[in-house]
């Protein structure tokens, strides 16, 4: 329950605690957590474009981990690479085929992996030999075959490089990038031999190891030629990562569709009696819609937010209550660009499907981005322009308008906001800051106003931080 408890006789509460925030800088609501947490969120697949449903995660799975740490957890953030599976020959022989060398890889490492995949699948229309040397190479790399392997490590090295770049414009940071390939069939196998010894496994009918999760379900964990699967390498990951870690919650930042796998993965480590396995949690989460492409033109998570920057940098450029300064303009409208981009999403439920919209998601109007960074400037400038004194005692007595009170009754609900979503894993993003009005000049605000103000500024400030927004001061 939330330790602030307002109602429009009760302001006392709020009062105290505008003063502690106000000395301390924003406090958490007292929760007795220290918990160990792991969020894996993100994990795109490195050939593959960073689809839409890998930015949700990103969005989602940052701002899960930023309301654990907020509130006293221990957070570890994983981004789980795929980089593994027979799709990765594919990206293999279209490289050869290209003779790419290490520079191009360098320069641009995800993009030419993805056209290197996109041209071996091309190949394999006309030529059905592809395939199978495609499912060739990939059994070289399970088998940690020297050359093979070790260029692979090389690749994966540029990808996190030129991932970063983007992660960052995002603000998100992780502790930890492990890979598919981390999982090869030499370790898988540890765990099937203990399968087959617990005599969990029987071959299905194309010659895979499968296990039965429930009396209808088998569930193939091992192809015919002693390759890993998805489902096998998750298996094998979470082992790991509960000796490494001893977890207390380890959250999958993963759409919905993959319940299935998620669900199988779980029921799995039960059979293998690990009594940990319900600290595993699916967090799922619905599609966007809207971002579509023809054939072949992959959507790139930095083409998404360059656009978002390009508008923006329009916008300021012709209004004309732009206070930014030219050199500064191309930062300020990638803060405001990607505001847009995260705002849009965390509006919505967790399990909502919803339309990628450029108009509304950039919209200085309504419930956006942009809107909280205006809000957020406003009162910035509200005090930096004020003549009054940033006081340290609140006198309610003299607060007494309604939108006072509205306000105080904002503010209050930050605790319990926080709270909410934390327990759910929504983001339930409080709209009704935008509606924050400031009808007077600032020289008829007195100090407790400004006190007001400011505390509502720090509030909002640490509420955007948590949503994954840098605040800006200017716009
Ligand atoms: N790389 C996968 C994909 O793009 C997502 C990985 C999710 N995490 C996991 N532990 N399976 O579909």
């Amino acid at each position: 329950m939330s330790n602030l408890y307002v109602t429009f006789g009760k302001k006392i509460d709020t009062y105290t605690f505008i003063l502690e925030n106000n000395l301390f800088g924003v406090r958490p609501p007292l929760v007795d957590n220290n918990k160990n947490i792991i969020v894996e969120f993100s994990s795109p697949n490195i050939a593959k474009p960073f689809h839409i449903g890998h930015l949700r995660s990103t969005i989602i799975g940052n701002c899960i981990a930023n309301l654990n740490s907020f509130l006293k957890n221990e957070v570890t953030k994983i981004n789980y690479l795929g980089d593994w599976g027979t799709q990765f020959g594919y990206v293999y022989i279209g490289m050869k085929m290209k003779n790419i060398d290490n520079i191009e890889m360098h320069t641009d490492p995800i993009k030419t992996l993805y056209t290197s995949y996109v041209d071996a699948n091309k190949l394999a229309e006309s030529n059905p030999n592809i395939h199978e040397h495609a499912k060739e190479i990939f059994r070289q790399l399970e088998f940690e075959d020297d050359e093979v392997y070790k260029n692979w490590e090389k690749i994966k090295q540029f990808t996190v490089l030129e991932l970063e770049k983007t992660y960052k414009r995002l603000s998100v940071k992780f502790d930890q990038y492990e890979w598919e390939s981390m999982y090869t069939a030499k370790k898988v196998n540890k765990i099937i031999n203990k399968m087959e010894e617990m005599q969990l496994l029987k071959l299905d009918n194309k010659n895979r190891k499968a296990i039965a999760v429930s009396e209808e379900k088998n569930v193939p964990i091992m192809k015919s030629d002693g390759t890993s699967l998805y489902i096998s390498r998750d298996i094998t990951a979470a082992i790991d990562r509960f000796e490494r870690h001893k977890f207390d919650t380890m959250y999958y930042i993963v759409e919905n569709g993959q319940t299935d796998h998620f669900n199988n993965l779980i029921q799995i480590l039960h059979k293998l009696n690990l009594t940990w396995a319900d600290r595993l949690k699916h967090v799922k989460f619905g599609r966007v819609h809207g971002m579509s492409t023809r054939k072949g033109t992959a959507v790139f998570l930095e083409d998404i937010l360059n656009k978002a920057k390009e508008i923006m940098k329009q916008r300021q450029l012709e209004a004309k209550t732009t206070k930014i300064p030219l050199d500064k303009l191309d930062e300020s409208s990638d803060i405001l660009g990607v505001s847009g981009v995260i705002i849009q999403d965390l509006k919505q439920n967790r399990m909502n499907n919803y339309k990628f919209d450029w108009d509304l998601m950039l919209n200085m109007k309504g419930d956006s981005g942009i809107k909280l960074q205006y809000t957020h400037c406003r009162l910035c400038s509200l005090e930096e322009l004020s003549d009054a004194t940033l006081v340290t005692e609140c006198d309610s007595a003299l607060l007494k308008e309604p939108e006072v009170d509205q306000l105080i009754l904002l503010i209050s609900q930050f605790d319990e906001v926080v709270l909410k979503s934390y327990e759910e894993l929504e983001p339930s993003i409080n709209m009704a800051w935008h509606k924050l009005t400031i009808k007077n000049e600032p020289k008829d605000l007195g100090n407790q106003r400004l006190l007001l103000f400011h505390t509502a500024k720090i509030i909002l400030a640490q509420s955007m931080k948590l949503l994954g927004l840098t605040p800006l001061e200017k716009m």
